[in-house]
């Protein structure tokens, strides 16, 4: 009997904020629309009641990182289960702009009490991406980038150094490519697009030359 080989993918670009995981992403699905593969983009916080509320809070200092974490393991797995799996079932590549290593990094730079494995805990339900990426860039660069008015609550160069490490320590712990965003968006875009085009050649997938 033969195997057929599963011809989905799920991607993930993570990293901290105004690294450019959301301009990335765009390019990213634009890239494989091109190339023929049916590709679906989403987002954390997803687009479910839980991710709402997880926008407003965002921007509330009063909101603790204990209730953002455990909201956030609620938001992704609704977001796993009713859509990204779905899609995948569907033969779609999955682009989602930030997943489980957010709420990883994030949510353990802003406490002592917050383990890493207390996070992964919380998201046991969650399915696993096939290709994580982190978008890497030094703090100061990245809050120059985004418009100070808009800023949320995490956005200081202290806390997002502390995210930073966390994110690194992970990517290389676990493999994850890190791509350094210190550079034209073009060039940044084709790295990315390199890791990408490797994992999809390794899973068989073919694509438009
Ligand atoms: N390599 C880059 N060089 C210059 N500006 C960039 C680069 N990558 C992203 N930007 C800009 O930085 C801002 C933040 O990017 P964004 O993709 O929203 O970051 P994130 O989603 O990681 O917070 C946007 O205005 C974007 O156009
Ligand atoms: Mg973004």
């Amino acid at each position: 009997m033969i195997k057929t080989m599963q011809q989905t993918l799920f991607i993930v670009l993570d990293g901290i904020d105004g690294a450019g995981t959301t301009t990335h992403s765009k390019l990213l699905a634009g890239f494989l629309s091109l190339k023929g593969l049916k590709t679906y983009l989403t987002r954390e916080p997803s687009s479910s009641e839980i991710g709402k509320l997880l926008r407003i809070y965002l921007k509330d200092e009063r909101i603790p990182a204990s209730t953002d974490a455990l909201l956030f393991a609620a938001d992704r797995v609704l977001h796993y289960k009713n859509e990204i799996k779905k899609k995948l079932e569907e033969g779609y590549i999955v682009i989602s702009d930030r997943y489980i290593e957010s709420s990883i990094a994030y949510q353990s730079s802003q406490s002592d009490e917050i383990t890493i494995e207390w996070i992964e805990n919380l998201n046991l339900f969650a399915g696993e991406p096939d290709l994580t990426i982190i978008l890497d860039i030094d703090p100061k660069i990245s809050l120059s980038r985004k418009n100070q008015e808009f800023l949320e609550k995490f956005e200081d160069t202290s806390l997002l150094d502390k995210v930073r490490q966390v994110y690194l320590t992970r990517a290389e712990k676990l493999g994850y490519s890190i791509i350094n965003t210190n550079n034209i968006i073009e060039l940044v875009q084709t790295e990315i697009q390199e890791v990408v085009l490797n994992k999809l050649k390794e899973k068989g997938i073919g694509i438009k030359k």
